[in-house]
């Protein structure tokens, strides 16, 4: 029988090429659609003229412009490139797969935890309304919307926090300054700071593609609350490190621009509710266990044998 295929837009990055390990490790056959060719990769514009690839079950979309592109300053034109590396790609994909005549039974977008405006006093889980005002919230509102799939393809939306893995996100950003004992808290480190293990998103998702009840919005975070400064300490701690030297706000905001900068100054308290409520087992529950798991030189993969 040929096996199952799931279709990944943003498959070659941090997160797509972790969980097309996972997905092929449980017998899935992945293509990934990519701006660059590969054996493995259709283009958008294939994708477009030809729809969704035969045999596909499932649709993942992990494409975007990071945000924390240090290369890239917060100009118009960066912004309408996070905005249409999001939205375009999102749009295509639920517009394949409306128009497909085998339609895949499911499409899982990946968004984050920015829908929910920054706060220290609020808490969100699923439920929440998302009526921030800032660039972040406004674009995950557009970003979802373009999602909109019809029955009988279920949409999932996972809004992740911040992914940690060795090989990307956030901690392939802080690595070396706290490898080097110079990091440390940003600002006061009193903002939250939602997170999520990188195999446990990926594990997420495959749950999301296995369980036929699983729909509508899962906040992909961790179940455990921390702020900045929790981050920082298990984060040294995991090193055998310091990590007293704060970076300040200002400082941030002069380099990165405060409308960016606000995803490192700024936090919300998010809640996986429904992810927990769908009996989803994490493997990284505690901050100080998913910090020892990166807290590598030379990055180690975890195999799936126990995923
Ligand atoms: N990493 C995190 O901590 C985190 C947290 C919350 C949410 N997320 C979201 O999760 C998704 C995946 O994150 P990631 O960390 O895996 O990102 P990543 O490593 O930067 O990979 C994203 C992928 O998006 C594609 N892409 C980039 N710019 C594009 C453009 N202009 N048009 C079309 N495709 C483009 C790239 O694929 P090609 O180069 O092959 O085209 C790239 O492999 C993103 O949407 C991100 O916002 C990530």
């Amino acid at each position: 029988m040929a096996a199952k295929g799931i279709l990944v837009g943003g498959g070659t990055g941090f997160v797509g090429k972790r969980l097309g390990e996972l997905l092929v490790s449980k017998g899935f056959n992945v293509t990934n659609i990519s701006r660059m060719p590969a054996a493995k990769n259709i283009s958008w514009t294939h994708l477009d003229e030809h729809g969704i690839p035969a045999g596909t079950v499932g649709v993942v979309n992990c494409a975007g412009q990071q945000f924390m592109d240090f290369t890239k300053a917060w100009t118009p034109g960066f912004k309408q490139n996070i905005l249409n590396s999001r939205v375009r790609t999102t749009q295509t994909l639920s517009n394949a797969i409306n128009k497909s005549v085998n339609k895949p039974q499911v499409f899982v977008l990946i968004t984050g935890v920015g829908a929910y405006e920054p706060s220290d006093h609020k808490k969100y889980d699923e439920s929440s309304p998302t009526t921030g005002n800032d660039f972040f919230s406004k674009l995950l509102v557009e970003w979802e919307k373009a999602a909109q799939v019809s029955p009988p393809t279920r949409l999932v939306i996972i809004r992740s926090g911040a992914v940690l893995g060795r090989d990307g996100g956030m901690i392939k950003n802080m690595f070396l300054p706290f490898f080097f004992g110079v990091g440390g808290p940003i600002g006061n480190g009193q903002q939250y700071l939602p997170w999520i293990h990188l195999d446990d998103l990926v594990r997420l998702i495959h749950f999301a593609i296995e369980n036929p009840d699983v729909k509508g919005i899962l906040n992909g975070v961790a179940p455990q609350v921390i702020r900045n400064i929790d981050f920082t300490k298990a984060f040294a701690r995991a090193l055998s490190r310091p990590a007293i030297i704060p970076v300040p706000e200002t400082i941030l905001n002069i380099a990165l621009n405060p409308e960016r900068a606000m995803i490192m100054t700024k936090g919300q308290h998010v809640t996986p509710k429904r992810v927990l409520d769908y009996g989803f087992k994490y493997k990284y529950d505690n901050i100080d266990a998913a910090c020892k798991s990166v807290a590598h030189l030379f990055p180690q993969k975890q195999p799936f044998t126990d995923m």
